[in-house]
Parts: structure tokens; C-alpha cells; sequence
């Protein structure tokens, strides 16, 4: 019998405290964690509305990409009282640029709904706080678990990849989702709820990832099935994604010397409230022609000049494909109904969703700017 089965042929001793799962990830936290700028320092306590504000942003938007923005909002407003007394379209035009913007207005109403109804304090349950605007079952238990130490797991993407081949969860998101949330809660620790969920994230953030993990440095290794099967870079198990129908419509980039024509959308439903350049309607199967016709109506307008190329943007639910057109209008054009002039050197402060930034660089001949 070789030394290594020998050794395998002994009754496996209980893991001890130390050695436990929850254990084993915090004293990794303790060593690696990342600096964030929402996170409180080691043995502090978290402030509860970085911890909102962050996990609202961090929602489908990367780490990186939410950094600067963070920054930003605590800077101009240092607390939720600060942030409930701004307007919303101040939050939305510092909110430009990190997208899915329901997630500023509910941001904005969520502040006013503490700084109001809850003297500025936040609920320190999940259920309080999934009563406010915005906050959904997994930002509330991140929130719970995160700023108030309750024993709770928020289940994200990357917890997601790191529970599912520790365990080597066969069954395919999103079906899984009950049993990883059931898998992951035994991995909190008995205290520091928070600090749990933040080593599986940052676990998954920078060992675990989804493609060549760094198993050989992962406080987990020695447990985790998939590594033992070899198969961890197949889980999490998914369905194949159905991605949306292709829209397409036209954008029209009405110039007045240095001003720009635009609109607000309408206040609910995709880039809700946003400033737009006219357009037509978005639609699979659109024809160009018919496109087109849903050009602004202007006195004094120069003939439409198509741009070449077309301008392309992912949502969620479908990608879109616009064609889009220029013109001049004369000096004292007076912008149609429901629309106005814009001065170009301030189009920055615009509450323009990263898809119009696009299309106002490709009409304008502009350098394309970094999306985030
Ligand atoms: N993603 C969502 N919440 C996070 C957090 N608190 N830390 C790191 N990544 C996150």
C-alpha cells in the first residue's frame, strides 16, 4: 500500500474550527482582500450607505468600471441625507456612463425613502431594506450581511462559479439557484457575515475565475470537487443563453452652429428619462425607408446626409443597429415640440446613455470615447 492510501485508508479526522470551510476563507480574506473604496479597513465598522451605494452600482457593472463613479457621488454627497435632498437629474447626469438607468432613479428615490421615512438611518434587516426602491432580495441580503453583520449569504455571479465546483453542482443555472444559495450559506462563518461574503466574492473575483482558476492558490482547494474531477472550468452548468432579436432603427444629429438638437425619453422603461438625439422606433425588421420618415420636422433644415457605417449597442434583451443622419438647421430654427438645443460643449453634463455618446461621436466625426 503506498504512504498516500495508506493515509486515505484512515477514517478522515472532523475537520477542526480552524480547518473549517468558513474558517479557512476568512483567514484568506485577512490576507488578501482587495482595498475597495466602500469597504471599511479591517476591525472597522462599515458605514450602511457606501454599502448601499456600492451594491447599487456593482449591480451589472463591473468593479473596476464603478470606482471613479463611487468616488464622485460620496464626494458630492457625503451621506444619504445629502444624496435625498439632490435632484434626480443631477444624480442621473453624474450617473452617466454606468448604464441600466432605473438604477439612478431608484438610487435617488431609495435616498429620499431613508432620509424621509427612516430618519436617514437604513434598516438593518433584509426584509426593511427590500421595502426600499431598488433593492432586491440579493443587494438586501449583501446590504444585511455586509453593514450589519446578519447572518446572511447574497448570492452573486461569482459566488455563483465558486460554490457550484466546490460542490460540483450539476444541475443548470438558472434552476440551481436554490440549491448554490443553500450550498453557499454553509459556507458563513459563525460571526462576520459580511466578511464571508466578500472572500467568496474576491474569491471569485480573482482565484476562482471562469476561465483558467488559480486552484493552486485557493484556500478551498482541497475540498472542491470539480478540482479533483478535473472539470472545474466546466461549471457553473447553464442553459445555452437565447440572446434578444436584433433592433434597428435611425438617429437623426440635428446641428445649429455648436448646439445639438435632442429630447428627453419618456420617464419609464429602457434609459428612462435620459436625453436622446431624435430617432425612430427601435424595432426587428425595420426598414430603413420607414426609419427614415420618423425624421423632426424643421423649417430651414439642410437635406439629411446618411453617415456611413452603422452605430451598434448590446442591452440586456437585444442588440440594436442604428443608421444615422446629419443636418444643419439655420441660425434661430426653433427646436420641434418636446425638443431643444443643446450647447455641444456641454453635451458631457448631459444625461446621455452610453449608446447616444455613440451616435453623436460617429455623426460628429468625434474620437470614440472608452465605454464603461
Ligand atoms: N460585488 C458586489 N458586491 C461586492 C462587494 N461588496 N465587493 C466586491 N464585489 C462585489
Amino acid at each position: 500500500m503506498s504512504p498516500r492510501s495508506a493515509l486515505k485508508a484512515r477514517p478522515e479526522p472532523a475537520p477542526s474550527k480552524a480547518t473549517s470551510r468558513p474558517n479557512l476563507l476568512l483567514a484568506w480574506y485577512d490576507r488578501h482582500r482587495r482595498r475597495l473604496p466602500w469597504r471599511a479597513a479591517p476591525g472597522q465598522a462599515s458605514d450602511p450607505y457606501r454599502v448601499w451605494l456600492s451594491e447599487i452600482m456593482l449591480q451589472q457593472t463591473t468593479v473596476k468600471a464603478v470606482g471613479p463613479y463611487f468616488e464622485k457621488f460620496v464626494a458630492r454627497w457625503p451621506d444619504v441625507a445629502a444624496l435625498g435632498s439632490a435632484s434626480q437629474d443631477d444624480v442621473l447626469r453624474m450617473w452617466a456612463g454606468l448604464g441600466y438607468y432605473s438604477r439612478a432613479r431608484n438610487l435617488h428615490a431609495c435616498a429620499v425613502a431613508v432620509t424621509r421615512a427612516h430618519g436617514g438611518i437604513f434598516p438593518d434587516t433584509e426584509e426593511g431594506l427590500r421595502a426600499l426602491p431598488g433593492i432586491g432580495p440579493y443587494t438586501a441580503a449583501a446590504i444585511a450581511a455586509i453593514a450589519f453583520d446578519r447572518r446572511t449569504m447574497p448570492v452573486d455571479g461569482n459566488i455563483e462559479r465558486v460554490v457550484s465546483r466546490l460542490f460540483a453542482v450539476e444541475e443548470e443555472l438558472p434552476q440551481a439557484k436554490p440549491l448554490i444559495q443553500q450550498l453557499a450559506a454553509t459556507l458563513l462563518a459563525d460571526s462576520r457575515a459580511g466578511d464571508s461574503a466578500q472572500a467568496l466574492m474576491d474569491l471569485g473575483a480573482s482565484i476562482c475565475t471562469p476561465k483558467k482558476p488559480a486552484c493552486s492558490l485557493c484556500p478551498l482547494n482541497e475540498d472542491c470537487i470539480a478540482r479533483a474531477q478535473g472539470t472545474q472550468e466546466t461549471f457553473p452548468r447553464k442553459a445555452p443563453k437565447k440572446s434578444g432579436t436584433l433592433r434597428r432603427g435611425a438617429a437623426f444629429v440635428v446641428t445649429r452652429d455648436d448646439e445639438l438638437l435632442v429630447r428627453s425619453r419618456p420617464e419609464k422603461g429602457l434609459l428612462g428619462g435620459m436625453t436622446e438625439v431624435p430617432g425612430s422606433d427601435w424595432l426587428a425588421g425595420q426598414d430603413d425607408a420607414a426609419a427614415k420618415r420618423q425624421a423632426p420636422a424643421l423649417k430651414g433644415l439642410s437635406r439629411w446626409q446618411r453617415k456611413a457605417g452603422v452605430v451598434t449597442h448590446v442591452f440586456t434583451h437585444f442588440p440594436l443597429e442604428l443608421v444615422v443622419y446629419t443636418a444643419k438647421a439655420a441660425a434661430h430654427t426653433c427646436a420641434p415640440e418636446g425638443m431643444r438645443w443643446v450647447p455641444t460643449a456641454t453635451l458631457a453634463g448631459e444625461a446621455l446613455p452610453n449608446v447616444m455618446r455613440k451616435v453623436i461621436a460617429h455623426a460628429l466625426d468625434l474620437p470614440p470615447r472608452r465605454s464603461s
